[in-house]
């Protein structure tokens, strides 16, 4: 069959086509991808030569591109994973977050219902969830938690999930939807927090801890995702929401000063910086239903995926140098520079 990814050329997209190719090595993957700043082709330079991939740059908020490649391609199954995902981008430049995320997911589903597709997944994120507080270690997300959201960047997610659940009530429209925790690993652009502060440990440049640096994340290997995503398109049950999250909460200065000490690097280099405006206090999911329903549970512990990843970091200067060498610099000095 054919799976059509949206924003492959992204993080976890990317990570997903490598996925997909390794498993499912009898199924064609058609990567869309607009290549705004955080998508990168050259990340795809693995597969760009396999007769089973192709690459088409497309903005997904352009309707007629996008029927035109539903029309060629007749996808069976669609994974929108393509989002403005930065939340700190979102606070100083809203606009464009509504218009991919809410926008390009209507445009992605009127083609699925047009052409007929068995699965549209939406990959979206537990911060549409909102936050839980400090003190209340035994509240979790479930899939029923309300909808209660903070930045622009989570708002727009919010919404386009519930078009999402409505496109499935109205039209029928067989869609799953996956909420995971904060993923990291190989090929995550160098502006969210673990590829920030190791590029700027490597670079011996301060380390922006926002606040105290208490807020929690509970963090996820991004190959786990993956394969949680493969398990939801190909077994999870038609109009439901999956969530996915290993149970690994972490303050953010824990994981800021494991990263110094990995990288041999000393604590000194921790600034502690103006706090996010509206900044989430902590997220944390409960894995159990696709635990119980699919079998899913996270493989790499946190221990294991962080050495990965700082290996990772550290043999492929190139790929993450070439970016914070570009028009990142200019947003870094925007965003760091008075903080
Ligand atoms: P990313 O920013 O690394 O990649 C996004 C990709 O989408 C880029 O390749 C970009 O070029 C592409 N894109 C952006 N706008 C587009 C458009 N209009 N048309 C076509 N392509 C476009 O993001 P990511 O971290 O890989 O996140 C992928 C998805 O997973 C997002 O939907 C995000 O909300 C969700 N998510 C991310 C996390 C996380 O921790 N990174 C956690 C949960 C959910
Ligand atoms: P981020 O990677 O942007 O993910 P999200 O905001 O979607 O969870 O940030 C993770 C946490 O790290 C969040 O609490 C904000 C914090 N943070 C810093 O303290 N300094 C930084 O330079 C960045 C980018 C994030």
């Amino acid at each position: 069959m054919t799976i059509l990814v949206t924003g492959g050329a992204g993080f976890i997209g990317s990570n997903f086509i490598f996925y997909e190719r390794e498993k499912h090595p009898e199924d064609r993957i058609v990567c869309v991808d607009k290549l705004t700043y955080a998508g990168n082709l050259s990340t795809l330079a693995p597969v760009m030569d396999d007769p089973m991939f192709r690459f088409v740059k497309a903005d997904i908020c352009d309707r007629k591109a996008i029927f035109a490649l539903f029309e060629e391609e007749r996808p069976d199954i669609v994974v929108n994973f393509a989002a403005e995902s930065h939340v700190d981008r979102s606070i100083e430049d809203p606009g464009v977050f509504l218009e991919t995320n809410i926008m390009g997911t209507a445009v992605m589903m009127d083609a699925s219902r047009k052409y007929g597709v068995t699965r549209y997944h939406q990959v979206s994120t537990d911060e549409v969830y909102g936050d839980l507080p400090l003190d209340r270690p035994d509240l979790f997300f479930t899939e029923t938690t309300p909808l209660h959201t903070s930045s622009p960047y989570s708002s727009s997610k919010a919404g386009a999930d519930l078009l999402v659940m409505a496109y499935h009530r109205t039209f029928g429209l067989p869609v799953t939807v996956s909420r995971c925790s904060n993923n990291y690993g190989p090929y995550q652009f160098p502006e969210k927090l673990i590829p920030l502060m190791i590029a700027n440990a490597l670079n011996d440049k301060p380390l922006p801890v926002y606040g105290k640096g208490e807020n929690v994340r509970d963090w996820l290997y991004v190959e786990d995702h993956c394969k949680a995503i493969d398990l939801i398109i190909r077994e999870g049950r038609v109009g439901e929401v999956y969530n996915i999250g290993g149970h690994n909460e972490m303050a953010n200065i824990d994981i800021v000063k494991l990263i110094c000490r990995l990288l041999g690097k000393p604590e000194s280099l921790i600034t502690f910086v103006t706090d996010r405006k509206g900044h989430d206090m902590r997220y944390a999911i409960d894995p159990a239903k696709i635990h119980a329903e699919l079998g899913w549970l996270p493989e790499t512990m946190f221990a294991e995926g962080i050495r990965r990843t700082i290996v990772w970091y550290l043999e492929h200067r190139e790929w993450w140098e070439t970016i914070v060498s570009g028009e990142y610099r200019s947003y870094y000095e925007k965003m760091y520079g008075s903080r």
